[in-house]
């Protein structure tokens, strides 16, 4: 028997699980949106039977229910559905925040419906990139035991990799992702505000710097952490750290407390990787404490 699934909120993820699981031989019982209009062309896209602004009109019908909708509201919309009494026992309700735990979704428990957290660790721009990226991407998964088996046959038909997670720690798992994808942006952009004082513009900063960064992943990707570390800090060049923190101070000093908290976590890498002594480490250590 196929599997039935309503989608609340079908916006880039929902369109996306709609259209994956679809094409996977699940039942779309019901597509919801605010926008009526936009709910009944997503369900005539993906052969929903039903699509309505009200989803507590078809979710009853559905053994999983995706609240989709932006994080904020997951909690308020779950919280909405289950004063409806929208959900069946032992109907699966999900959300796919990564930000949030499985627990935001436990008013759903009232109905007696269990409760899962499937978060694609995965950026996407668009439902239709969503639909390309979603397979081999890894998806986090939390929420109560009895549901899990739900969460490991979603992931499989997604052709997702699975990764069980501890639901009270979600929080440090998600500042993981952040820390990878967004914070590596950040870093490239404070790459340009140095070169851009040094005369490069942006554009050819960007180019010049991209090798590097391509050239640096592919080092982690080989060699590991902390193999791949190189650089001043690993070889232990002092003066050159010490000419950094100067520079940085005299033209970009806002730069300066982000450059020295990862230098000092640098320096931790160096000593594991065994390229500084315990003395040099400490030197290091104290120019970075009295920049
Ligand atoms: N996009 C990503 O890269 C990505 C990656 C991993 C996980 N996620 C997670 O996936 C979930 C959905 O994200 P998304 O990127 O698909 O968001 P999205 O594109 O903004 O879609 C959200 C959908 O929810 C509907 N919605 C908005 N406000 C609502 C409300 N108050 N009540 C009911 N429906 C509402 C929107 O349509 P209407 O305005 O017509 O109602 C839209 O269909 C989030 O939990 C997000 O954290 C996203």
């Amino acid at each position: 028997m196929k599997t039935s699934v309503a989608i609340v909120g079908c916006g880039t993820v929902g369109t996306a699980l709609a259209t994956l699981l679809g094409k996977a031989g699940y039942s779309i019982v019901g597509i919801s949106t605010r926008n009526p209009q936009r709910a009944s062309e997503i369900a005539q896209s993906v052969g929903a039977r039903q699509s309505s602004a009200a989803p507590w009109e078809f979710t009853r019908n559905a053994q999983w229910v995706f609240i989709t909708t932006p994080d904020d509201v997951i909690k308020e919309t779950c919280d909405l559905l289950t004063s409806k009494d929208a959900f069946c026992p032992r109907t699966v309700v999900i959300h796919c925040s990564g930000a949030h735990p499985s627990t935001i979704l436990e008013s759903a428990r009232q109905c007696e419906a269990a409760i899962l957290s499937v978060h694609p660790l995965q950026s996407f721009a668009s439902a239709k990139q969503a639909i390309q990226l979603v397979p081999g991407s890894y998806f986090a998964m939390e929420g109560d035991p009895a549901a899990m088996p739900a969460a490991r046959r979603l992931v499989t038909d997604l052709k997702g990799i699975g990764l069980e997670i501890k639901p009270g720690l979600k929080s440090l798992y998600h500042a993981a992702a952040v820390t990878a994808s967004n914070y590596l942006v950040s870093l490239i952009d404070m790459s340009l505000e140095f070169d851009r004082l040094a005369g490069i513009s942006p554009q050819t900063a960007f180019q010049a710097l991209t090798p590097l960064i391509r050239g640096t992943l592919k080092n982690v990707e080989a060699q590991g952490i902390p193999e791949a570390l190189t650089g001043p800090i690993a070889r232990g060049d002092i003066s050159t750290v010490s000419g950094h923190l100067t520079a940085i101070r005299e033209h970009l000093p806002e730069f300066l407390p982000m450059f020295v908290s990862l230098g000092a976590h640098t320096v931790q890498l160096a000593l594991d990787k065994g390229t500084i002594s315990d003395e040099i480490a400490h030197k290091l250590q104290h120019i970075l404490r009295s920049r």
